[in-house]
């Protein structure tokens, strides 16, 4: 999953803070991005930011100052109408890219969890794998239970999403999007809608995925996990960056 992976856990975080510090390769690019719902309302002012590959940038910002939009056109779930955003060297809103294959190539983790109510975790975790991996049942079963057990679910694999908690099926949501091997993971607010004594359960799975290198932009309001593995802060407010800046910086 990660290049410095035959390291010890210590010379992996240095070589990754060293990369993210070089800031040389980025993987996701956001220049100029102005949207419109509608003629009249502008949700995004010409915003610009950039997030380097295993970097982690936390987006912060009051409701409605356009923190869920940002992250929605990062994957091209929402059209901008101006501005550029690249995203592993591929232009998201250019007419020629293919955004089903580029969308499942970033992991997206929402407040609801969104799972299949209908079908069991295994389920919920195989089907894209499947159907836009083209991977065998086998394969995919195999990659799942590997990653629910990762993330403390293993001996939930045949429950439905119902029979699970708030915490349990998010951390679901969380291994189904790793289950595709994303080359970022996009959070909107992840453990905003989860009771308090969930909210660490989730948190220490993302906490872990920062520190494995993982290239991560999170909405979240957890200023405890901006602390421990952000690297940067961006404040949002009416639509604009209006900060955007080292964890270093704001004192954490
Ligand atoms: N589909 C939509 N159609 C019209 N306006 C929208 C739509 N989605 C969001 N907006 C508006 O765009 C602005 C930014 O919304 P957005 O959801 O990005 O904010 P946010 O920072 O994520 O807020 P919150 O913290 O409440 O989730 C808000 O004023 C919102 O009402
Ligand atoms: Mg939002």
């Amino acid at each position: 999953m990660c290049e410095f992976d035959h390291l010890s856990q210590r010379e992996r975080e240095l070589a990754l803070l060293a990369a993210i510090t070089q800031r040389e390769t980025f993987m996701i690019e956001i220049s100029h991005v102005d949207k419109w719902y509608g003629p009249g309302f502008q949700a995004l002012k010409d915003c610009t930011t950039s997030v380097a590959k295993g970097e982690v940038v936390v987006v912060c910002g009051p409701s409605g100052s356009g923190k869920s939009t940002l992250i929605k056109c990062v994957n091209a779930l929402e059209p901008f109408q101006s501005g550029e955003i690249i995203l592993d060297g591929i232009k998201v809103n250019d007419p020629k890219t293919d955004l089903p294959k580029l969308r499942a190539r970033v992991g997206m983790v929402f407040q609801h969890f969104e799972l299949f109510p209908h079908l069991k975790i295994i389920e919920n975790l195989c089907l894209a794998q499947e159907k836009v991996l083209g991977r065998s049942h086998d394969e995919a079963v195999a990659k799942s239970a590997k990653l629910l057990d990762r993330v403390g679910l293993k001996d939930h694999a045949r429950k439905y999403p119902a029979e699970l908690s708030g915490g349990q099926q998010q951390r679901v949501a969380i291994a189904r999007a790793l289950a595709m091997d994303p080359i970022a993971m996009l959070f909107d607010e992840p453990t905003s809608a989860l009771d308090p004594e969930m909210i660490s359960e989730v948190l220490d799975v993302m906490v872990d995925l920062a520190r494995e290198g993982m290239t991560m932009m999170v909405v979240t309001h957890e200023m405890g996990f901006a602390s421990k593995v952000a690297h940067r802060v961006i404040f949002m407010d009416q639509g604009e960056i209006v900060e955007d800046a080292l964890k270093t910086d704001l004192g954490f």
